[in-house]
């Protein structure tokens, strides 16, 4: 590592970098290769400093004796968080031309209807999901529904409520429903995402890997999964499955990225092709 803005290097071993990335893995489920050593290196540095230490094993003698705010702080550096709005836009017309319909035929009149999305990053998934439905799916205003979207990434949580956004973050929206749901902010050439679809959703941390976590989510109808696997090694993913599994109601679906798919992770779930779309649905016991 070559020193920066006239600061003393931080040199980390190859032996320190195994040690942080197991570490890393148990707590979040993500694996980094060697190939990923530069991308690591360089967030390590930046949070050694940041948290006042001048070498790796000062720091991560405290991490690894469980420092909230530390781990808390490294999780946030490393996670990958791209995402934008209206990302494989087909799953949500899946949501709501076959998923809601067929879901809401099984309630009880009146129970609330929920849906998770998790990861969120920051926030562009579970707000497509809000305007989707807003612009896509009258029975709206006939059924509670509850949105609620979660990462392990509290900054980025933190930025999903805020619900102010690059115009690369909105590309892929139509220009009227863009024009319906966002103002432009100031000159700064973010866009700032309506109040009213920002209250339509709750976010909370949760870590996909650790099931007393999930379990605070509750009993959940859909889930939105996508691009969160692809991070995961096999015992990871099959860990996420089992989790998700668990708090996913008895004939509720969940949507993962194009290029992932339950079937290889997990036989728990039924691959259902809606439309255009592979879906995965929890068996409802009902034959
Ligand atoms: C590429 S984003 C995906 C966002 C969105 N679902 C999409 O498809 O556009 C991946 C997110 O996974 C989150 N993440 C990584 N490990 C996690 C874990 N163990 N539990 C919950 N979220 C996690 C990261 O913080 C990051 O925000």
């Amino acid at each position: 590592m070559t020193e920066q803005y006239g600061e003393p290097a931080i040199p980390i071993t190859a032996e320190e970098y195994t040690a942080f990335r197991e570490l890393f893995y148990r707590k979040t489920g993500i694996y980094f290769d060697d190939g990923r050593r530069y991308f690591v290196d360089r967030r390590l540095v930046a949070c050694i400093r940041e948290a006042g230490f001048t070498g790796f094993r000062g720091w991560y003698d405290v991490l690894r004796h469980g420092h909230p705010e530390l781990m808390e702080a490294v999780i946030n550096a490393m996670t990958v968080n791209e995402t934008w709005f209206y990302r494989e836009e087909y799953q949500f017309q899946a949501l709501s031309q076959h998923i809601l319909p067929e879901v809401l035929s099984r309630k009880k009149a009146g129970a609330p209807l929920r849906i998770w999305s998790i990861p969120c990053a920051s926030g562009e998934e579970p707000y497509s999901i809000a305007m989707w439905l807003l612009e896509n799916w009258p029975a709206l205003n006939d059924v509670d529904i509850e949105i609620i979207a979660s990462d392990i990434d509290t900054a980025m949580l933190q930025a999903a409520a805020a619900g102010v956004y690059t115009a690369r973050a909105v590309h892929a929206l139509p220009a009227e429903v863009r024009a319906r749901y966002f103002a432009a902010q100031d000159d700064s050439g973010h866009y700032v995402l309506d109040q009213d679809v920002r209250d339509c959703v709750r976010f909370m941390p949760i870590n996909v890997t650790d099931p007393d976590s999930v379990r605070q989510v509750g009993q959940v109808d859909v889930i939105f999964c996508r691009n969160l696997l692809i991070y995961f090694d096999e015992v990871s993913r099959r860990l996420a499955a089992d989790h998700l599994f668990e708090v996913l109601a008895p004939g509720g679906y969940i949507c993962l990225g194009h290029s992932e798919s339950m079937s290889r992770i997990s036989p728990l779930f039924r691959a259902r092709r809606l439309g255009e779309v592979i879906v995965y649905q929890k068996p409802s016991g009902e034959g």
